[in-house]
């Protein structure tokens, strides 16, 4: 590197993220290179959002087109391109969620999940679970049980409720004529990617329904085929009102979603909601390629073949105590700080990314990983030493 470009980042820009000490300037597939011309292993997919590896030739050529067509007209105009995408993602949407909201991220597809459940039952209470991320605006953060990300931006917005993730009776308890939604991430992927038992979600799907109040899920890890599925709903026949996508969708355009039921697209008329950027050109192409991509190349049923392989060879590794999680939202909980694997396996140019819980390191990788990086990945882990 002729000039210093991490200086150059770490000058110009807030301190808001402890970098890993590589500037990555080129990928492909499952690999991205560094300045230096390094080759790694990326396990992170870039934040969970790569779900078609980097730099997919069909998802990049469908960006360029758009690109040199039309970059950008707001929703007050149709637009081909949206169009489509729109009809793509409502094809692949779970049964009874067939229509569609777009933002351009996760907090903003979350903020408007909860403005959606108050609308819709004119009630103000969401009850949220502990260990649960929902992103970084106020609104978001008062839903995100893990207190470290809320606590220097006080006051919180009013209304959120919390309980421990997977306990019925507390979520019951806290349920009363007031309750506008219940909403969770089905796997708490900073919770160390952990998921609940069936009679979790079949409970809440009851409860919301005894109580008239609407079911969230916040499927921004949990969707476009991370788990091996499209969505996490209707996995155990449970099918929310509202789903919140973002990260995955677009292969790395920004990009949010909300999937809603009918009865809760009813209640929204022109002006409720809106975005300026919200499911411009370019964020569709890159949508509908992502979409296009996953099913010709038959992405879920890699997912799960893959992801079974590498859940079940990480248990003969001596310092793996538990797999958590679903598909590619893998949680590795070790004998130790997973820091130090996270550490040792950048060393050997394997990105991975921690969580919450001190032990449990994650891999989010493109859904595109095969047997062969995963078993570099294994053998690199194997020869672990702190
Ligand atoms: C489950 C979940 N919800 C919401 C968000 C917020 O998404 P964004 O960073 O796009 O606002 C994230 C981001 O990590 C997430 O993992």
């Amino acid at each position: 590197m002729s000039r210093n470009l991490f200086e150059i980042e770490d000058n110009c820009q807030l301190k808001t993220y402890k970098k890993f000490p590589i500037s990555i300037v080129r990928g492909e597939d499952v690999w991205v290179w560094d300045s230096e011309g390094k080759r790694y292993l990326d396990l992170y997919g870039g934040h969970a959002v790569v779900a078609t590896g980097h730099c997919h030739p069909d998802v990049v050529s469908a960006i360029q087109e758009q690109a040199s067509k039309l970059l950008f007209y707001s929703n007050v105009v149709y637009n081909d391109t949206r169009a489509l995408a729109a009809e793509a993602l409502c094809r692949i949407a779970p049964d009874g969620l067939k229509n569609a909201f777009f933002i351009n991220s996760g907090a903003e597809a979350n903020e408007n999940a909860i403005k959606l459940a108050r609308k819709v039952t004119g009630r103000t209470e969401i009850i949220n679970f502990e260990g649960s991320f929902h992103g970084r605006t106020i609104g978001t953060l008062s839903a995100t049980g893990m207190t470290k990300y809320r606590e220097s931006f006080s006051p919180r917005v009013g209304g959120h409720l919390f309980a421990p993730f997977g306990d019925l009776a507390a979520v019951e308890a806290l349920m009363s004529d007031d309750t506008a939604a219940v909403m969770l991430e089905p796997v708490q992927s900073m919770w160390g990617a952990r998921a609940a038992g069936p009679d979790f979600y079949k409970g809440l799907r009851e409860l919301c329904d005894r109580f008239g109040a609407k079911l969230i899920f916040d499927e921004i890890q949990t969707g476009m085929g991370r788990t091996g599925e499209f969505f996490f709903s209707p996995r155990h026949g449970v099918t929310p009102d509202i789903i919140s996508l973002a990260k995955a969708i677009a292969s790395g355009v920004p990009m949010g979603a909300l999937l809603v039921s009918d009865e809760v697209s009813s209640h929204i008329g022109y002006g409720d909601l809106g975005t300026t950027f919200g499911a411009g050109p370019l964020a569709s192409a890159a949508l509908l390629a992502t979409i296009t991509v996953i099913e010709k190349y038959n992405l879920l049923d890699n997912v799960k073949q893959q992801s079974h392989y590498l859940r079940e060879r990480l248990l003969e590794n001596k310092h793996v105590v538990a797999t958590h999680g679903l598909g590619f939202l893998a949680g590795i909980e070790f004998d130790r700080e997973a820091s130090l694997f996270r550490d040792y396996l950048l060393k050997h140019n394997i990105i991975t990314g921690t969580s919450s819980v001190a032990n449990v390191l994650r891999l989010l990788p493109p859904l595109t990983l095969q047997q062969a990086e995963i078993d570099q990945f294994l053998k690199v882990l194997a020869a672990f030493q702190e």
